[in-house]
């Protein structure tokens, strides 16, 4: 964080190094994200930096690093256990790297739609989620969303199950969702999303599954050819900060950070929703085929073996105890 007296000019600017943040000065947090300056991301995190500079008269500012310049969203994280970045939104794909219990929420099919995930993921089951991270220094401050993700690809329209055999599909660096495309019969080829338009591009991958936000912000019409609706896994965010980071603020300033994450990630998602409406119909103007109705039933059987493998890791009370909420 950088932290400057109140009123100062930029001369008074310095690294903060240790100690309690103290009254009386501004302290910019440097937060990460890999999407565009025209995402849902963005769009959240500017809301973020207004209410956080309200709720602290000015005590905090946020600089947002879009479009991956701080690195991956793994990279991200790591740089926040060593300090190098104060804050990162990032979707929970690369989060069965650090704790896996998290990547519950990675199930193909869990959620229902979305109000069902808002209620699991505010609710006591996302609490707990998020209180796992604390034993490796970090802080979820509060569930944002990236939205149902959609396949997309250079190859064929994919009506059913059949029709990903053999594509290479750009995943996450996430286990599970390996293991559901396995199952679908796609060759899931994970990667940094900072490296996925040029793959596309040079047909390293035939294609990617992401919402349709990304896929719009990031210009994927111009390097893909079918988008088929098949919302196979909802994909939250988290507005992430390390331990170290915040409690070293002032108790004050902690409350401030806590609420307006939660207050913004409410924004955010109403951005993806109005999204997710608008850029369907731009994506099909920008030349996409796009297949807005599927039968899911043949995907979900598809994936049964995802649940059957990981009810030993998570727990089969907690998977129905999702579902059933
Ligand atoms: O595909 C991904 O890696 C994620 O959806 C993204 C775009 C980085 C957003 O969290």
């Amino acid at each position: 964080a950088i932290v400057a007296a109140c009123g100062g000019g930029s001369d008074s600017e310095g690294t903060d190094t240790s100690g309690e943040e103290s009254s009386g000065e501004t302290i910019t947090l440097k937060v990460g994200h890999t999407l565009a300056d025209t995402s849902h991301y963005q769009e959240g995190l500017e809301y973020f930096k207004e209410i956080l500079a309200e709720k602290t008269d000015g005590r905090m500012d946020v600089e947002i690093f879009p479009n991956g310049s701080l690195g991956g969203e793994r990279d991200m994280v790591e740089g926040l256990q060593i300090g190098s970045v104060d804050l990162v939104l990032t979707s929970t794909g690369p989060m069965s790297g650090f704790v896996e219990e998290i990547t519950v929420v990675d199930l193909p099919f869990l959620f229902r739609d979305a109000e069902h995930a808002h209620t699991v993921l505010d609710g006591e089951v996302g609490q707990d989620l998020l209180a796992k991270l604390e034993g490796i220094d970090l802080k979820g401050l509060a569930w944002w969303e990236n939205g149902f993700r959609n396949v997309t690809n250079n190859t064929r329209p994919v009506e059913k199950p059949e029709d990903l055999q053999g594509l290479k599909l750009r995943t996450m660096e996430n286990d599970i969702h390996m293991a559901a495309f396995r199952e679908l019969g796609a060759d899931p080829t994970p990667m940094a999303f900072t490296e996925l338009f040029t793959a596309m591009q040079q047909g390293v991958v035939d294609g990617n599954e992401n919402p349709i936000p990304v896929i719009y912000s990031s210009r994927f019409y111009e390097v893909q050819d079918y988008l088929t609706m098949t919302r196979h896994f909802y994909n939250p965010s988290i507005l992430l900060t390390s331990n170290s980071f915040f409690n070293n603020l002032e108790p004050e300033l902690q409350t401030a950070l806590q609420e307006a994450a939660v207050e913004a990630g409410i924004f955010e998602r109403e951005v993806v929703q109005r999204m997710d409406e608008e850029y369907l119909n731009e994506l099909e103007e920008q030349g996409m085929e796009v297949i807005r109705e599927i039968d899911v039933e043949p995907f979900i059987e598809a994936v049964q073996p995802v649940y059957d493998q990981y009810s030993e890791v998570f727990g089969q009370e907690l998977i129905d105890s999702i579902k059933n909420q």
